[in-house]
This record gives structure tokens, C-alpha cells and sequence, in this order.
């Protein structure tokens, strides 16, 4: 797919075929993350590929739509405010966890797959079941998979003019 393609095509799609995501899908995708760039090159994050189904209900009973337990696959990103740059002594984790999550959902759209950003989920309850590590905390959740459904029709509340402001 031409990049702009990939730009196009990614929509959020909660529903999913219950088929797999081959082993080598994932690798290629998470290879993706390791060209992000983050500030000072630190790297804040890590990402554990959840595909274990039951693993998966969990995830999904902390979340608060409850769409993701039929997913083949969830990308749990984790982040660690204290190992990311700060400026003016605020951390800019989730500013480097923004640009590689989106480098990981392009190139999963690249590859066919679907998925959609998940923030509302209880933190805490996914920390737990996904034993991760002090100082560490899953920021943001991210089922994938083959949709089983079509996006919802697209609107965009800002026109492209109220976005993007040429200033010379
Ligand atoms: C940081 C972030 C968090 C999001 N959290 C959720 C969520 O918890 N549940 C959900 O259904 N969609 C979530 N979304 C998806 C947005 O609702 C969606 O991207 C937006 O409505 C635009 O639609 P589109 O992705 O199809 O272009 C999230 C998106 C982002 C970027």
C-alpha cells in the first residue's frame, strides 16, 4: 500500500474476525516501533503482544466499552514517565508513546490488520493483570486484528484549514 494509502485506511474498527494474526505479522509490525523517534532517544516504552484469549477477556473487563475480548490480539503499550525526557520538569513520555503507537498502528494497517486506540480502561487493573513493573504503567491499549466490520462514517469536527495554518 502507497503511504498515503496506509494514512487513509486507517480507521478505528472495533470488531474482528476471530482468525489469528500470524507470529511473523506481529514481529514486522513491532519491528516499526524500533524507527520511532522519542526525545533524547530514550525510548521510554515497551509493548507486550497479549494473544493468549483468555488473557485477552481480562484485558477487556477493565476496559470500559468492552469491544476488545474478541480480538485475536492486543498490544499493551507501557510507559515509564521517569525514563522519558522532561522539559520544564514534565515528562514527555506520552508524547514519544504518541508517535510510536501511531508507527505501530500505520504498519499494522499496512499489513491488512484493523484496530482502535483504547484509553478508557482502568489502569490499575491492567497493571496488575499484566504484571508490569514499578515505576512502569500501561498506558494505552491496542486490539488488532482482520475487521469483521466497516469503519464508522467519517467525520472530523475541524475543518483541514482550522488545522493546518500556513504562516509565512
Ligand atoms: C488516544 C486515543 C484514545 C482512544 N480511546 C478510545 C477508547 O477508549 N475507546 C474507543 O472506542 N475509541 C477510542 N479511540 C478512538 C477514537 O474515538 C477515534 O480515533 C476517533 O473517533 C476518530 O475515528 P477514526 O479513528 O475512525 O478516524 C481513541 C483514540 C485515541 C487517539
Amino acid at each position: 500500500m502507497e503511504f498515503h494509502e496506509v494514512l487513509a485506511a486507517r480507521r478505528s474498527i472495533r470488531a474482528w474476525r476471530p482468525d489469528p494474526v500470524p507470529p511473523e505479522v506481529l514481529e514486522k509490525i513491532g519491528s516499526a516501533a524500533l524507527n520511532a523517534p522519542s526525545a533524547c532517544n530514550l525510548q521510554p516504552y515497551r509493548f507486550l503482544v497479549v494473544t493468549r484469549a483468555g488473557l485477552i477477556r481480562q484485558l477487556n473487563d477493565v476496559t470500559r466499552q468492552k469491544f476488545i475480548g474478541q480480538a485475536p490480539a492486543v498490544i499493551a503499550a507501557l510507559g515509564n514517565a521517569d525514563g522519558a525526557w522532561h522539559r520544564d520538569g514534565h515528562s514527555l513520555m506520552e508524547f514519544d508513546l504518541g508517535i510510536v503507537m501511531e508507527h505501530i498502528m500505520l504498519a499494522a494497517v499496512a499489513e491488512g490488520l484493523s484496530g482502535c486506540y483504547i484509553g478508557a480502561f482502568d489502569v490499575k487493573a491492567a497493571d496488575r493483570l499484566l504484571n508490569v513493573p514499578a515505576g512502569w504503567t500501561t498506558f494505552m491499549l491496542l486490539p488488532l486484528g482482520y475487521a469483521s466490520e466497516g469503519p464508522r462514517p467519517f467525520v472530523r469536527s475541524r475543518s483541514g484549514s482550522a488545522l493546518w495554518e500556513t504562516v509565512k
